[in-house]
């Protein structure tokens, strides 16, 4: 367990618990749904690749010793259909168990403005609205606890909903994946006040990684340099086992409701798992309230 620097806090047991997660088919995903399922819990891995799935349901299988830990359904968070398909699927997966835990990992850094199959921005698409609209639709079985990985990143975000997308111009890497995951805070914080205010026994946790060597490093647009920057990066930043830590954290200890978790290293960069502050716009209740309306329209919900 040393490796995922887990010995701080309580090892979990979640055996028989049904975890529903996304973005389990590569990067700091795959290895949080290892850790799970070597705790114990039942995993339903949407993934947008069955071949990839595939793998990462044979290395659980075999490092388990459990042939049945993972069934494996399909979504694509880049097509809003695919999501309301993919979470009939999960429900029909699931059964009465329910959900106990709902973790959405996956996400995407694109180098060039791409639009989803709704016209929506990439970014904001994948990372802020198809988990917006997944949560939702399978809020009503999950019984415990949802975690969204969110990133330190939403800090450079700037919500402007008179042009969320960027179709008037102004896109960049940065500002748009900043834009997408400070949306994503927000929806996250504010639906994390509304379950609190409803009672229901469920929390919502938000998550930042930390500086973690996977494929959304990847953003360069060639191999070789994408190579460099991952040799040069290496010493600083955290493999995908040590970047899992504050997932299986937000996933599994006792939280406040609404905590945001992640490194406790300079710059929340890299470290052990710990409470981290947000931006003073992550915190605006008034700015969560509007930017959860907005996504919740986009995405077709009707009390949008
Ligand atoms: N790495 C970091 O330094 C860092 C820092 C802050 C936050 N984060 C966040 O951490 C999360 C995981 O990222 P990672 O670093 O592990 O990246 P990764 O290695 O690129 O993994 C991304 C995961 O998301 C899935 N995914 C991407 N687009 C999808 C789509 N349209 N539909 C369904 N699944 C999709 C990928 O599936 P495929 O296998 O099919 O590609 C993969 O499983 C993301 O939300 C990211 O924004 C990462």
């Amino acid at each position: 367990m040393n490796a995922m620097e887990w010995e701080h806090l309580p090892e979990p047991d979640l055996t028989g618990r049904t975890v529903v997660m996304t973005g389990a088919s590569d990067g700091l995903g795959r290895e949080a749904a290892l850790q799970l399922a070597r705790w114990g819990a039942e995993l339903v891995l949407p993934v947008r690749s069955r071949s990839k799935g595939e793998i990462v349901a044979q290395r659980i299988a075999h490092e388990t010793g459990r042939p049945d830990a993972v069934r494996l359904t399909h979504l694509d968070l880049a097509d809003l259909d695919s999501v309301r398909h993919g979470a009939d699927e999960i429900a029909r997966t699931v059964g009465d168990r329910g959900i106990d835990l709902l973790i959405s990992v996956a996400g995407v850094v694109s180098r060039r403005r791409g639009t989803t199959a709704d016209g929506h921005e990439l970014m904001m698409g994948v990372n802020a609205l198809a988990p917006l609209l997944l949560t939702e639709l399978l809020l009503p079985r999950v019984r415990e606890r949802i975690v969204i990985v969110a990133s330190q990143s939403h800090t450079f975000g700037r919500i402007d909903l008179s042009d969320p997308h960027f179709r008037r111009g102004g896109w960049s890497l940065r500002a748009a994946y900043g834009r997408s995951k400070l949306s994503t805070m927000l929806w996250g914080r504010d639906l994390a006040d509304r379950l609190q205010a409803r009672g229901t026994g469920v929390d919502l946790q938000l998550v930042h990684p930390g500086w973690v060597l996977t494929n959304l490093q990847n953003a360069t647009g060639s191999a070789r340099l994408d190579r460099l920057v991952t040799d040069v990066t290496r010493p600083i930043a955290m493999s995908a086992v040590r970047g899992a830590a504050a997932v299986l954290m937000a996933a599994t200890q006792p939280l406040p409701p609404g905590s945001y978790i992640g490194p406790d290293g300079r710059g929340a960069l890299r470290g052990r798992p710990t409470f981290l502050r947000r931006s003073p716009a992550a915190l605006d209740r008034e700015l969560a309230r509007e930017v959860a309306a907005w996504a919740r329209t986009e995405v077709g919900l009707a009390d949008g």
